[in-house]
């Protein structure tokens, strides 16, 4: 099963619905598409309950781009819940993106923000990934490892979590990691994984940075990768969905 996430950051009106009822159009026209993969669209808050309700009982799921740290309801000017996204249809979840780390988002405040929404049984794609002194100076897995462990418990739902590996110098930058390179990451994420939860786990691992129609094919190599979070190209109906054809060509 592999994922195919988009990301849509802060772009999108209450008619982009066009553009995810085109991506549906398509996941449900592919009869493979049961066992071969799940196409999920994290749309900003305002569009949630609009896309929600609109793709009910449809192929194409809703996620949101982040939540707040606390469950339900507070006095917190401006913050979303988990609770709240629940409540607007959202299954899943981002969580630690690093253009939240870079708003303040830190190991605490993130651990907060997974136990609630996982909670609220929302599944969570949490993101990891190194900058690029990081990876100049070959800390890649050091910093990813931290990462993981800061914030991923053995008593949080496995089954709920999906592990972003997204590198902060690939993200909108046209770059992304040679495949021998991002292998052994995915390899690394997962041996990670796996100490945390104590046991042998089928956490999904997904890559994004850079993804696109034109890239895609090459990942398909990676058997142990489970799938995409997309920016930039999961904004229009046609970019998407030659992302998920490709892939498979
Ligand atoms: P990008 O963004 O595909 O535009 O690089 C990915 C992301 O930020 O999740």
């Amino acid at each position: 099963m592999r994922y195919f996430v988009g990301n849509w950051k802060m772009f999108g009106v209450p008619k982009s619905i066009n553009i995810v009822n085109k991506i549906n159009a398509f996941v449900n026209l592919d009869k493979k598409y049961n066992k071969k993969y799940k196409a999920i669209i994290t749309p900003p808050f305002t569009l949630l309950e609009t896309f929600s309700k609109a793709l009910k009982n449809k192929r194409v799921l809703i996620g949101a781009q982040n939540c707040f740290y606390k469950e339900k309801f507070s006095s917190d000017t401006g913050a979303i819940s988990p609770y709240m996204i629940k409540k607007l249809g959202a299954k899943y979840v981002i969580i630690g993106h690093s253009d939240n780390r870079a708003e303040g988002d830190n190991d605490s405040i993130l651990k907060k923000k997974v136990t609630f929404a996982l909670k609220n049984k929302i599944n969570v794609i949490f993101c990891i990934g190194e900058n690029k002194t990081q990876k100049n100076k070959k800390f890649t897995n050091k910093v990813l490892k931290k990462q993981l462990s800061n914030v991923l418990e053995k008593k949080f739902n496995k089954g709920n979590i999906i592990i972003a590996y997204e590198p902060i110098w690939s993200i909108g930058t046209g770059k992304i990691p040679k495949i021998s390179e991002l292998s052994k990451t995915i390899f690394f994420i997962k041996k990670s994984l796996k100490k945390i939860f104590k046991r042998n786990n089928s956490i999904k691992v997904l890559y994004g940075g850079s993804v696109d129609s034109t890239n895609i094919q090459q990942f398909n190599s990676i058997k142990i990768l489970d799938g995409f979070l997309i920016g930039g190209a999961s904004k229009t109906s046609k970019k998407f969905i030659d992302i998920i054809k490709n892939y498979y060509r």
